[in-house]
């Protein structure tokens, strides 16, 4: 079966180690897809708890790559900081509100809808959001005389930007 999200190399930032967490993100979901897809022949108890324990994870996971995200963003001194954290804000909120709403309604599975909103919030974050702090980052912060003397120190958190290879 093909992977819900299959990870793109024109997906990469550039920064290794927020490359990483996308890519984690991106198999916690489908992770998700995964098990949500198992046939309910157990207990259905059983069943819920595989995928609430599953989007847990992808909720966690996503808190701390967006604290990681607003640190760096932070550091790097991003103009747009602001509106990126109240994304990021409302992003969980919204995965709160599902996660609490599943709970309330007994439900087993996400249904198909939830899981397509998934794919599109993930693809929005790491392909349209982030892309603007990525833009900054080269082109103003990577390219100058105080970037390269950090780094010579190595402390640039993020590391040296690479050049995407796609
Ligand atoms: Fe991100
Ligand atoms: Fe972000």
């Amino acid at each position: 079966m093909a992977a819900f999200l299959t990870w793109l190399n024109q997906w990469q930032t550039g920064i290794d180690w927020i490359d990483d967490d996308h890519r984690e993100i991106a198999a916690i979901l489908n992770r998700l897809v995964e098990v949500n897809g198992h046939p309910l022949t157990q207990d259905p108890e059983i069943a819920q708890c595989r995928v609430f324990i599953v989007l847990d994870a992808l909720i966690e996971r996503t808190r701390r790559h967006f604290q990681a995200e607003e640190a760096f963003l932070r550091t790097i001194r991003f103009p747009g900081y602001e509106g990126h954290r109240c994304e990021h804000a409302m992003q969980l909120a919204e995965f709160a509100d599902l996660r609490r709403s599943l709970e309330q309604d007994g439900a087993m599975r996400l249904s198909p809808d939830t899981l397509e909103e998934f794919k599109r919030w993930f693809f929005n974050h790491v392909v349209v959001e982030d892309r603007d702090y990525v833009d900054y980052y080269v082109g103003e912060v990577v390219t100058s005389a105080a970037y390269r003397a950090f780094h010579a120190d190595g402390r640039v958190p993020g590391g040296p930007y690479r050049d995407r290879t796609d």
